[in-house]
């Protein structure tokens, strides 16, 4: 898998960045409609802050691009978290729709089907480290 980097670069720089809250509200507006049933994993959730923690996420993804051994520490640790929140596997489309709608809604008439396949290739390659098994990992020094 391909990521086009430049264009993730250029699309987030000059013009996700000034609109991250933008593209955050949106989001979660249209996750929660379109699919009401992951709602629920938010109850206890401060989403003010949630906000900002995806916002900074995506930051960090778009940050480390081409460095795979960062992210795949960080998008490893980001997946148990998950798992604990019980996000299942069949979620992770669902966000992907609500992200790219989001980001096509901010991009404007700058949204390109280049850029719709660059975004969809970074969420793919995030989202299958987050869900690749805790266990696949060599055990440590020590363990039985
Ligand atoms: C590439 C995909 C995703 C990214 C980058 C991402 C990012 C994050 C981040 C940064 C947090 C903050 C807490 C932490 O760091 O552990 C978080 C929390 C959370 N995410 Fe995700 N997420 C992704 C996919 C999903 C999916 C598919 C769901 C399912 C609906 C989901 C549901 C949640 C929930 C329920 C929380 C916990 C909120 C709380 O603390 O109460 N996330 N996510």
């Amino acid at each position: 898998m391909v990521i086009n980097v430049e264009l993730i670069r250029e699309s987030y720089n000059n013009y996700i960045a000034d609109k991250g809250d933008e593209l955050i509200e949106y989001f979660y507006d249209d996750l929660f409609s379109r699919y009401a049933e992951v709602k629920p994993l938010f109850d206890e959730t401060d989403m003010p802050l949630q906000k900002k923690k995806l916002l900074a996420s995506l930051k960090f993804l778009v940050d480390n691009l081409e460095d795979t051994a960062v992210l795949a520490d960080a998008l490893t640790s980001l997946g148990q978290r998950h798992a604990t929140y019980n996000v299942k596997p069949e979620y992770y489309p669902m966000v992907a729709d609500s992200l790219l709608s989001g980001l096509s809604k901010v991009m404007g008439d700058k949204w390109s089907s280049e850029m719709r396949e660059a975004w969809t290739e970074l969420y793919m390659m995030a989202a299958g480290i987050m869900q690749s098994p805790a266990d696949s990992k060599p055990p440590a020094v020590g363990q039985s």
